[in-house]
């Protein structure tokens, strides 16, 4: 799609303690005032950690057989409406969750667990969180970012790499993000907790553990159908899928299906910065007993 003329790229501000831009916080009273159904499935992720991958997932799921049609006439998000985005040139995440006719509705979002809106937990909805290793979620977040015309400027890798570990990133700390949603899991049964690597390593293990999760049971087919469809390569030239349709993106500058590997890291990370980033993480993650596999 052409690119339009998009405002100049926004600037990071501290919002309750977790790093911003304004495009997530401008609708804010309505975010946190949302009201989510008992059916509800929020799918929830630091970004650049799998969010669109386990969207077109539970997407396939749940509608895939019965209404093929959304498989060919919207794009994924508008499927999975993001909820905190606002970025003016669709209705805001949490309009577009409103007016979802879907039962159930998946909804898409990566705040922090502490900022999510209290109604998802009264009314105890199904959430599926995705992690991924820091070192690989650096690295896309990064190419993202050069692409996104609705991001700050990364600016050069070595700088970037610095912002992240310092957790001024939009949506704030990897570290605070991952380990805050798995303290909150320890406590409340209706989270799943996956792992991109996971994910890439067998499909088909991760989606039992899904349906296992949501209580559904689809045939061998389905299953495999589904499985076959959320590949890497079938995804990547899907345009209701991949992307390709949205205006704020630079496809140009870098795809946002972009490489979809774990330890892509490696082509990126210099064996100073790694070494710096390893002291830097096990510091950081010190208290925690969450692990992640940088390769597989
Ligand atoms: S976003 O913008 O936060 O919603 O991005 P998100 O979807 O979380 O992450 C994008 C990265 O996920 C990769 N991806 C996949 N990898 C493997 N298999 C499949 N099917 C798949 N779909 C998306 C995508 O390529 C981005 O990772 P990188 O490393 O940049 O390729």
């Amino acid at each position: 799609m052409e690119n339009m003329e998009l405002p100049p790229r926004p600037k990071l501000f501290d919002f309750h303690g977790v790093s911003m831009t304004h495009y997530f916080t401008d609708n804010w009273e309505n975010i946190q005032n949302f009201q989510a159904r008992p059916d509800d499935i929020l799918i929830a992720t630091y970004p650049k950690a799998g969010t669109t991958w386990v969207s077109y997932i539970l997407d396939l799921l749940y509608f895939g057989q019965t209404a093929p049609e959304r498989q060919t006439s919207l794009p994924i998000y508008e499927r999975v409406p993001f909820l905190e985005c606002d970025f003016h040139i669709l209705p805001p995440g949490t309009e577009l969750a409103d007016k979802l006719s879907t039962s159930p509705r998946l909804i898409k979002t990566h705040l922090p667990v502490q900022l999510v809106p209290k109604s998802f937990w009264e009314q105890n909805c199904r959430i599926v969180y995705v992690a991924r290793n820091a070192k690989d979620n650096a690295v896309s977040y990064f190419h993202f970012d050069r692409m996104n015309k609705a991001d700050p400027e990364p600016g050069d890798w070595n700088n970037f790499l610095q912002r992240f570990m310092d957790g001024k990133m939009v949506f704030g700390s990897w570290y605070d993000h991952v380990t805050g949603w798995w303290e909150k899991k320890q406590t409340h049964s209706k989270i799943l907790y996956l792992f991109y690597e996971d994910m890439v390593e067998d499909t088909g293990r991760e989606l039992d553990r899904l349906c296992s999760f949501l209580g559904l049971s689809p045939s061998a087919e389905e299953k495999e159908r589904v499985r076959g469809g959320v590949q890497f390569d079938i995804m990547k030239k899907n345009s209701m899928a991949n992307y390709s349709t949205n205006p704020v993106m630079d496809f140009k500058i870098s795809p946002f299906m972009r490489k979809g590997k774990v330890g892509d890291w490696k082509n990126h990370f210099t064996v100073a910065q790694s070494e710096q980033f390893d002291e830097d993480y096990k510091k950081k993650m010190e208290n925690t007993q969450l692990r992640f596999h940088t390769t597989i």
